[in-house]
């Protein structure tokens, strides 16, 4: 009898292999006598010939060499750096198989981490399936002699220069303004080696306002022409140089001078002004937030007390105020919490609370003090602290509202909250072209828990 554990899968091997399943990054999985290999760029129901470049214990990976039959669902990729770069994984699939992949992946994940019960909605489209990022971060390097833009190639340190950004609004002009005044002025560019210079830029362009960040080891000179090529294309709103010495990932650094403008952009949604700055969270498709927000705010009635947990720059938070008796917001990033405040005060919000904490310490300490009755969690990737989870099972609240960007620790979190049972899960489609989905949970209260 075949023992599927044995690997029968070779190292360079070629082999015909027909994809029946889709991974967690929108690959393709196929079987090769029982034994899984992911197949990146793959389509479910699609035969193709793979050679094998990489083997583990448990699976190995397979690159497409031929496709033999083709899905009906294949369409061309808009950009030249798709497979390459490691941002979009789903470029090939058209988009309503994208969006049929992502609903699968959450339900998939509840069923795995939580239970076969919970129903998951069709996820919501975006109406701009490209061009839809406020928000880019790219690297810059120097390459034969001459300063480049790029992005990283998934889960390695090679650098692949890139002109364009398919799934970005109009970065290509931030880009060339940025490589024409770097090699026009010989801008010292960070190297493994020399570890000084310019590392980084990163952009948030709202409408046609431009807030431009290069992050740096040290002070830069010369933006004032740096200034005069972005200002052709754009409104610059601010030109700000980081400074960033740490030798890990984090892209940004804790210091900033202000080189033009302001360190901010101002939004107005919802009947709320906001400004956000280049260390703040915001989400980064404008179309869909504004749906998410707007299913959130529907929940929302004129006596709720909210707890908005993981409440970033405090867009959220004020939207919920501006509707409810009481809001409190709780973030941990001290800049985040300065914008919340700022929001406050513009917006004359005195029904909102905003504190600088862990939610770890903050929330069973508010949950405690607050009668909140809907209580609000947005946390990063990584999920909530488990003694937010276990507190906020343990609240007065009749409604939890769970945002999530990574439907594997939502699902783990849920069963924290067996006191609450599911009204809605609800995927949308914060980022199209890439295996990514933002999930929206509704939860009531149990009545024999009351
Ligand atoms: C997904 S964002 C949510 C942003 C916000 N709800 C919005 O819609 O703009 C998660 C936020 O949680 C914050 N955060 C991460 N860990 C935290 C913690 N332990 N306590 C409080 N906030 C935290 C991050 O700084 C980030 O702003």
């Amino acid at each position: 009898m075949f023992n599927k554990n044995q690997i029968n899968v070779q190292k360079n091997q070629k082999y015909i292999v027909k994809i029946e399943d889709f991974g967690s990054n929108g690959e393709g999985i196929a079987k090769i006598d029982g034994f899984t290999v992911f197949v990146p760029f793959a389509i479910v129901g699609e035969e193709v010939e793979i050679v094998i470049i990489l083997v583990k214990s448990t699976f190995a990976i397979g690159k497409v060499l031929n496709i033999i039959k083709s899905s009906k669902n294949r369409v061309e990729p808009k950009c030249p750096y798709f497979k390459k770069c490691g941002g979009c994984q789903l470029q090939h699939m058209n988009y309503l198989l994208q969006l049929d992949y992502k609903r699968n992946f959450v339900q998939n994940c509840m069923n795995k981490y939580y239970s076969n019960d919970a129903n998951v909605e069709n996820c919501v489209p975006s109406v701009n399936v490209y061009n839809y990022r406020n928000k880019f971060a790219f690297p810059v390097q120097k390459i034969d002699g001459k300063i480049c833009v790029g992005m990283y190639r998934i889960n390695s340190h090679d650098f692949i220069k890139i002109d364009d950004c398919a799934i970005q609004t109009d970065c290509k002009n931030a880009i060339d303004a940025f490589v024409d005044w770097a090699n026009e002025y010989n801008v010292e560019v960070y190297n493994e080696s020399e570890k000084q210079g310019v590392r980084h830029i990163i952009a948030r362009i709202y409408n046609n306002d431009l807030l431009f960040v290069v992050v740096s080891t040290k002070k830069m000179q010369k933006f004032d022409k740096l200034y005069e090529k972005l200002s052709k294309n754009y409104n610059i709103v601010g030109l700000i140089n980081n400074i960033n010495t740490k030798n890990n990932n984090v892209i940004i650094g804790d210091k900033d001078y202000v080189v033009y403008g302001e360190n901010k952009l101002s939004i107005c949604e919802n009947g709320i002004n906001y400004t956000i700055n280049s260390h703040s969270f915001m989400q980064v498709n404008n179309e869909i937030k504004t749906k998410l927000y707007d299913a959130i705010l529907n929940n929302i009635q004129k006596d709720d007390i909210v707890i908005d947990a993981y409440s970033g720059a405090g867009v959220l938070s004020a939207m919920m105020a501006k509707k409810c008796q009481k809001v409190y917001g709780i973030e941990i990033v001290k800049e985040a919490v300065d914008d919340a405040n700022m929001l406050k005060r513009n917006n004359n919000l005195r029904n909102l609370e905003n504190l600088c904490a862990d939610c770890a310490v903050a929330v069973p300490e508010i949950v405690n003090k607050s009668n909140a009755n809907v209580i609000v969690l947005d946390p990063p990737r990584k999920g909530c602290d488990k003694n937010v989870a276990q507190t906020v099972n343990n609240s007065g609240a009749n409604k939890i509202i769970y945002v999530s960007c990574n439907p594997a620790t939502l699902a783990r979190d849920l069963n924290y909250l067996n006191n609450y049972e599911i009204v809605c899960v609800t995927p949308y489609d914060m980022f199209p072209q890439t295996a990514n989905v933002e999930t929206l949970v509704i939860l009531n209260k149990i009545a024999d828990f009351n």
